[in-house]
């Protein structure tokens, strides 16, 4: 409408015609020159609001409709909780023993039950410590090595001793450590998912 409203004005200023007939008191007629671009019949018009409407209403719809659908793809997770993993009479202290446990994890749409391993130490004061088979360097699987009493993670050389700490190669940090209970001579760890 500005646009419109702009020619006219320089219509007026530059046509000497018209300023011929201003001088002359003549009644000037503007006659609106809609271009087809700038007219919209009122079936046009209903037809884009419908159409606008339409895609609100889908779009309101279907949001959550697919959210429903994509966020198992991008869940991945098990539920945190304690674990049982040994009775303690089964360990032999001073040497870290290995012990397996499983758990339901959820990846997308798929549910697996995922078998993990971790060390647990019962030291000769009854203190028990449950250490992550995971080295702390790039997640290799670091194993114990009863020949040389330490762990030994065969990725990149990296070893542990018995109580996760590093003693040399790259890891940044000691292995993992779990929380633990014992209840009944049951051993637990906490695990986080
Ligand atoms: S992953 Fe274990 S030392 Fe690199």
């Amino acid at each position: 409408m500005l646009r419109l409203a702009l020619m006219h004005i320089s219509r007026i200023c530059y046509n000497p015609a018209i300023f011929a007939d201003l001088r002359c008191g003549t009644k000037l007629r503007f006659t609106m020159d809609w271009r087809s671009d700038y007219y919209i019949g009122r079936r046009e018009f209903v037809a884009s609001v419908a159409g606008i409407l339409g895609a609100l209403i889908t779009l309101l719809v279907g949001l959550p409709i697919i959210g429903y659908l994509i966020a198992p793809a991008l869940r991945a997770s098990g539920v945190a909780g304690w674990v049982s993993l040994v009775p303690l009479s089964m360990l032999q202290p001073g040497i870290p023993t290995p012990c397996s446990f499983s758990r339901l994890k959820q990846t997308g749409w798929k549910r697996m039950q995922m078998t993990r391993t971790v060390y647990a130490l019962l030291r000769d004061s009854g203190d028990v410590t449950v250490l992550s088979d995971i080295c702390t360097h790039l997640s290799c699987k670091v194993r114990w090595s009863p020949e040389r009493s330490v762990f030994v993670c065969p990725c990149h050389d990296g070893i542990f001793d018995r109580e996760g700490a590093v003693l040399s190669g790259p890891p940044p940090r000691p292995l993992d450590r779990f929380d633990t209970k014992v209840e009944n001579g049951q051993l637990f760890i906490y695990v986080e998912d």
